[in-house]
């Protein structure tokens, strides 16, 4: 069920407070309220959002409690006003004590969905420096989600797989209280890091990100890791200048029109971010789909020609679209089957991007063949360029703009609980899914 999310105006007494009430928040432990973040308060007054009440706003209660917190911290007078949002999920975990034990998915061998064990004993892991522990809402299911249960790639065992998560920090080790003073208990976050199949993640504070007022909580967790994916590597793999950089006239990848870009299962949830991300990079986008439904929402997201590729012969088809130039440059997450078209389609000096292994590993490749028409080669991943901490931020942060502008949309397939999580990778890899596939703590 969803949580209802509202918020409340609160008319300050004083202006120019600075409003990030540190105090109040980090050492606010009653049950009924779980503020997050306070990023729309302007001069003289503050929108903010809330749920996971468990006392109305419209009670006496309510309002004392909340007007004793602000006091205590900063002057403001009690004047608050409020009003109910359209469902969104929001952050709502209450500051109840860390447990011994958690749930979560233990994977003990390698292999099939099997292998993907629910377990309800868990240790809850215990906070190294520099860590927070995240009490995990909705954990986004990516691809190498299930490289790392087959072991395709390897891990030490028993591992919680896992990649990607939004929820609400509980427990800060002491050393981030004063290295990231935003993140702190109660703060929302969303977060790119191992182990986030569990209802308790630690995460490197650094790893993390709150998330701003406006963002629900699925819509951050479904598009922190695809969303980064695409954009470095629009920017940085395929070299597109930010959209406002762009200079008239001149063109992009040593090209004078927009670039032609060939994104393969780009129906798919990064296929879909990395579309949407061309088109606003100004690229002439051709995206291929398995079937008519996946061809039709790739093409509703930005895609200006699609391909299907269950029944069209994807190479003769881009040949055709681009008049026999080819692409300048290809995005490819499914690998092994798609690997020697790309060879085929990509333009003369064209950069060819594989990134994934969905129909399998690319086989290695003969370096010889990239001579004929000077293809640029590369192999990357978004771990790679987010390397520090103000990459991961920058970018991070542009994301977030792009999704409150309602520049980038998420589609979410479907929503499974954590428990079956055995049939979100059968889904996945079965090409049953479209958009981005979630799991509910
Ligand atoms: N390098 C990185 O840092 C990085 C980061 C994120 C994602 N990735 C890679 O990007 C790719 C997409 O990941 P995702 O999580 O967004 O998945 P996804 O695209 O939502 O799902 C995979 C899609 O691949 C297509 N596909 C084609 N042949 C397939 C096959 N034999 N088996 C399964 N799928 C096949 C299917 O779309 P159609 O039915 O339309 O063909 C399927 O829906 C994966 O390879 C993943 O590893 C890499």
């Amino acid at each position: 069920m969803r949580a209802r999310v509202q918020s409340v105006t609160v008319t300050w007494v004083r202006t120019g407070l600075g409003l990030h009430l540190p105090a109040w928040q980090s050492h606010h432990r009653t049950p009924q309220l779980n503020f997050s973040d306070f990023q729309h308060c302007g001069r003289g007054s503050c929108i903010r959002r809330y749920s996971g009440l468990t006392s109305s706003p419209r009670s006496s209660t309510f309002y004392r409690q909340l007007s004793a917190r602000h006091t205590n911290s900063i002057p403001l007078s009690s004047q608050i006003s409020h009003r109910l949002y359209p469902a969104q999920p929001r952050c709502y975990t209450t500051m109840a004590p860390v447990p011994k034990t958690m749930s979560g998915i233990l994977i003990e061998e390698t292999g099939g969905v099997e292998v993907l064990k629910w377990k309800t004993d868990l240790p809850v892991p215990e906070l190294k420096e520099g860590e927070i522990l995240v009490r995990n809402e909705f954990v986004g299911v990516n691809f190498i989600d299930t490289y790392f249960r087959t072991g395709l790639y390897k891990s030490p065992l028993p591992l919680i797989t896992g990649k990607e998560a939004a929820g609400t920090i509980i427990a800060a080790h002491p050393s981030v209280h004063t290295s990231d003073p935003s993140l702190q208990e109660g703060t929302c976050v969303a977060y790119v890091a191992d182990h986030a199949y569990a209802e308790l993640t630690a995460v490197g504070a650094d790893r993390a990100a709150a998330i701003p007022a406006g963002l629900a909580t699925d819509t951050a967790a479904a598009s922190l890791l695809q969303g980064l994916t695409a954009l470095t590597f629009v920017r940085e793999a395929a070299g597109l200048a930010r959209p406002g950089d762009q200079v008239k006239g001149q063109g992009q990848l040593g090209v004078s029109e927009g670039p032609w870009a060939l994104v393969h299962a780009a129906a798919g949830g990064t296929g879909l971010m990395l579309v949407q991300m061309l088109a606003a990079h100004g690229a002439r986008v051709i995206g291929t789909a398995g079937g008519e439904a996946k061809c039709a929402l790739a093409r509703g997201n930005g895609a200006q020609w699609v391909v299907d590729s269950k029944s069209e012969d994807v190479v003769g088809r881009v040949r055709e679209i681009t008049g026999g130039k080819g692409v300048d440059v290809i995005f490819d997450g499914v690998g092994k089957a798609t690997f020697d078209g790309d060879l085929e389609m990509i333009a003369r000096k064209g950069t060819l991007v594989v990134f994934g292994n969905a129909s399998g590993p690319v086989p290695p490749v003969d370096v010889l063949k990239l001579g004929a028409k000077n293809i640029k080669l590369m192999r990357p991943q978004l771990v790679s360029y987010i390397v520090t901490k103000e990459e991961r931020a920058a970018y991070t942060k542009e994301l977030f703009e792009l999704l409150l502008a309602g520049k980038v949309k998420v589609k979410i397939h479907e929503v499974y609980p954590l428990k079956d999580v055995g049939q979100a990778h059968s889904d996945l890899e079965g090409r049953k899914t479209a958009g981005k596939l979630l799991l509910k703590v």
